[in-house]
Formats: structure tokens, C-alpha cells, sequence
């Protein structure tokens, strides 16, 4: 092992570290089955599940320090799983940051996120009809100058609240906090904020001054997800219980 390899790597690490809950580990997804792959993400949505009614939070902001985390996969299957299990599910891309392509704009003349902040749609216009039993989704739309603004607004405010009200779930994806302040402004309008950790890529350091600023936002953590884990060190690392949870 390498000794200058202080990463957190396994649920222990997290506990350390943050004090956070462990909700879930998901593991290197890329050679499973789909049916492997389901399994783990349906173990993950009945620990948020769980945890989300315990805690009361509908709107549940998910974040992570770096870039490629795993912050959209988690989101967007949590928010498929949920629906999956009857309940209605609201999956908004609050990462205003990445470019959508343009042809998608023009062709299907999609409004997202960024037109309803500035006044030039409607929820109505924006919300996407669920592809999967009542799972309605809201893409972030065209990249605009100032994300942190619209983000850090009354409207953005009042349609978390508005639309927590309509949904059992609302999730919403948000860009890496080493890229922009966004997830601490969108978690700040939410129920609780759900940390995406990648195994091996975060450094204790990074993630204690990361807690701190959690803490100073006041920022309710509901708990982390371990990302890409090496399976073994999690079953080693998991209680009697196991990480996945009951299903
Ligand atoms: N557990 C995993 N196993 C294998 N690949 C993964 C895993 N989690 C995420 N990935 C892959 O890593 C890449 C980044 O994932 P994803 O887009 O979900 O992260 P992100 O944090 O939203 O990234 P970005 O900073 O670009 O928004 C994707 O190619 C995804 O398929
Ligand atoms: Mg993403």
C-alpha cells in the first residue's frame, strides 16, 4: 500500500473524517451486468429513501468536491429508482454549467432551467413528461453568463419549494464544487444535501476543510455516497448489517 496515499477510500475513512453517515457504496460499475448494476442502485435509493422520509426531505441536492465524480449518475438513477418504486420523482440539472448541444436547442426548441430563471419560460415549459411511471425531469437548458445568480435567487427558491410540494422526491444534480459554488447555493435551498465521494480521490485534508464549510453553510448533510468503491474493501469495511441496506 501506498504510504503517501491518504485518499478516503472506504466507508470507515468517510465516518472518520466527515462524521457523515455512509448511505451507500456504489462499486466500479463498468464490467457488471445491468442486473448487478440495478441491484446496487436499488440498495442505494432504500438507504436515501429511508433516511429521506426519517429526516423529512423532499428536495435533495446532490454534491461532490471534483469534477467526474459520479454527482449525475447518482442523481439520475437514485431519481429513476425512486420512481421505479411508485414514487413521483422530479429530477431538475441544476449544473447551469455544461454546455447542452446545440442542436438539441434548436431542433426540439427544449427551455430548461436557465429560461425559467430568467423570466422566458414557464414550469409548465420546462418540466419533461416522465419517460418512466411519474418520473418528470427539467434539463438545465443553455448555459447562461451568470449561473450563481440565478441559482442564488428567490425564484430558484420558490420553485424548490413549489415544486417539493407536487413531487414525493425532488433531485437535483449540481456541478463540482472545485468548479463553482453552485452546490453549496442549491443545497442551501433544499431539504439536505446528498455528498457524492469517489473512492481514491479525496484527500483527508481536502475533505476536513470541506466538512467545515458544509458546517458553516449550515448545510444539512442527510450522508454520502461512496463512489467506485473496491468491492472487497467494502464488504470488509461494511457491518453485519452490509452497506447495501435490506432491500
Ligand atoms: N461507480 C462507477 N463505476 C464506473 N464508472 C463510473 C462510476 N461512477 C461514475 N462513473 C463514470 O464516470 C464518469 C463521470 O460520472 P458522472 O457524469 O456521473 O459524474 P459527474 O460528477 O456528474 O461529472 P461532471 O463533473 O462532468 O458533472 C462517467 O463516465 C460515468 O459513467
Ligand atoms: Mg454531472
Amino acid at each position: 500500500m501506498d504510504v503517501l496515499d491518504n485518499t478516503l477510500k472506504t466507508p470507515e475513512d468517510i465516518k472518520e473524517t466527515f462524521g457523515y453517515k455512509v448511505l451507500g457504496a456504489l462499486p466500479h460499475l463498468d464490467r457488471l451486468s445491468e442486473d448487478v448494476r440495478e441491484d446496487a442502485f436499488r440498495a442505494l435509493k432504500n438507504s436515501v429513501r429511508y433516511a429521506m422520509s426519517s429526516k423529512n426531505v423532499r428536495s435533495l441536492a446532490v454534491i461532490s468536491p471534483g469534477r467526474q465524480d459520479g454527482r449525475t449518475t447518482v442523481a439520475f438513477r437514485l431519481a429513476e429508482e425512486l420512481a421505479r418504486s411508485g414514487s413521483k420523482v422530479l429530477y431538475i440539472n441544476a449544473d447551469l454549467r455544461k454546455p447542452v448541444p446545440v442542436k438539441t436547442i434548436q431542433e426540439v426548441g427544449m427551455k430548461g432551467l436557465t429560461d425559467y430563471l430568467s423570466g422566458d419560460a414557464s414550469l409548465e415549459d420546462i418540466l419533461e413528461p416522465p419517460g418512466l411511471r411519474e418520473f418528470y425531469s427539467i434539463p438545465s437548458g443553455i448555459v447562461p453568463p451568470d449561473a450563481l445568480t440565478l441559482l442564488d435567487s428567490q425564484c430558484f427558491m420558490r420553485l424548490v419549494s413549489q415544486v417539493a410540494g407536487q413531487f414525493d422526491g425532488v433531485i437535483l444534480d449540481t456541478p463540482a464544487l472545485e468548479e463553482a459554488p453552485d452546490g453549496m447555493v442549491v443545497s442551501g435551498k433544499t431539504d439536505g444535501a446528498l455528498l457524492v465521494i469517489r473512492s481514491g480521490r479525496v484527500k483527508s485534508r481536502q475533505a476536513e476543510s470541506m466538512k467545515s464549510a458544509l458546517e458553516e453553510a449550515r448545510i444539512p448533510v442527510l450522508g454520502v455516497v461512496l463512489n467506485d468503491t473496491d468491492g472487497r474493501m467494502v464488504h470488509k469495511a461494511s457491518d453485519s448489517r452490509g452497506l447495501y441496506g435490506k432491500r
